[in-house]
């Protein structure tokens, strides 16, 4: 008896009974991920079942003991161990690339951060995702949720590249600051060179990843500023993150979100601006309005307008 499966994103594909769901996917073409070879040790082969479930071979002894070990939510099975008995089952893998392998089956060493109380020159970068209320209403919680986690990834690791700690991830933002160790003209470059570095490897990872599985183009705005801010730890024992507070921080927040009224997705202070090593006298200049100051804020344009998105 043959069956007909739908790896969602990606393609349907036949399963003959009594086959596993990784075999058939890997006769389908699919690159599925199977490092133990497909004994129940590994995970890697592990699948989030969107519905179907009732269709479903129930886990055997070899991948509950996995599941308790690893804790997995009830949907969430290995698809070298199950089986499908009729039609109507749909399912994503999880795994689908190194980066996904490090996120949820090696797992990251969590940042040692160091104690901090100081008033300093430091620079302030603000990013926002922009436009993902679309991607929100066309997908489901778990691709949200991946797509959130995979983004925060790529930008945590360019800023602790290049020397930045981040403040706070919103639901669909980032607040970074540069400049805990080094002067504040070498801050400012070293965020600057993370801004450019974040655009590169997002439209990498729109290309080979978020369009072809999720047909979709993710965009961001940032904003660049720098000035005299007060660092702290105000959290309790772990849970210890900085603060980072002042008039510039306010400042730099305008600046991302006058990304979208000048739509230019990198916008820096004229401040920023003077101390960037590599900067082109031809960038264009703007002004904007700051709220309660009587005179305009020069600003420039470092990036590119948006793309169309969707
Ligand atoms: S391939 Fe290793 S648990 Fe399925």
């Amino acid at each position: 008896m043959i069956f007909k499966i739908d790896l969602i994103n990606e393609k349907s594909f036949e399963i003959i009974k009594n086959q596993t769901i990784l075999q058939a996917s890997l006769e389908a073409g699919i690159l599925h991920y199977h490092a133990c070879g497909g004994k129940a040790r590994c995970s890697t082969c592990r699948i989030v079942v969107q519905e179907g479930e009732e269709n479903l071979s129930p886990p055997n002894k070899a991948e509950l003991k996995l599941r308790n070990q690893k804790k997995f939510p009830g949907n969430v099975r290995l698809a070298c161990q199950t089986r499908v008995t009729a039609n109507g089952v749909k399912i994503q893998r999880i795994i689908k690339d190194e980066a996904d392998l490090d996120l949820y089956v090696y797992g990251k060493s969590s940042e040692n951060i160091q104690t901090v109380g100081d008033e300093k020159s430091m620079a302030l970068f603000f990013l926002d995702i922009r436009d993902f209320t679309p991607f929100i209403e066309k997908h489901l919680p778990f691709d949200v949720i991946h797509i959130v986690r995979r983004l925060n990834i790529l930008f945590n690791e360019v800023i602790t590249q290049h020397k930045g700690k981040i403040i706070e991830f919103s639901g669909d933002g980032v607040y970074a600051v540069f400049g805990f160790d080094e002067p504040v003209d070498e801050a400012v470059n070293n965020a600057y060179k993370a801004g450019r570095q974040i655009l590169s490897s997002l439209h990498k990872l729109n290309d080979n990843y978020i369009a072809k599985y999720f047909d979709y183009k993710i965009d961001v705005g940032m904003g660049l500023h720098a000035g005299r801010v007060i660092v702290g730890k105000t959290g309790v024992k772990e849970n210890n993150p900085y603060t980072v507070m002042g008039l510039p921080v306010n400042v730099a927040s305008r600046l991302e979100s006058s990304t979208k009224e000048l739509n230019n997705n990198f916008i820096v202070s004229e401040y920023v601006y003077e101390m960037l090593a590599d900067k082109n006298d031809l960038t264009e200049q703007k002004q904007i309005n700051l709220k309660g100051a009587s005179e305009p804020f020069l600003v420039r344009l470092m990036g590119k307008p948006f793309a169309k998105l969707g």
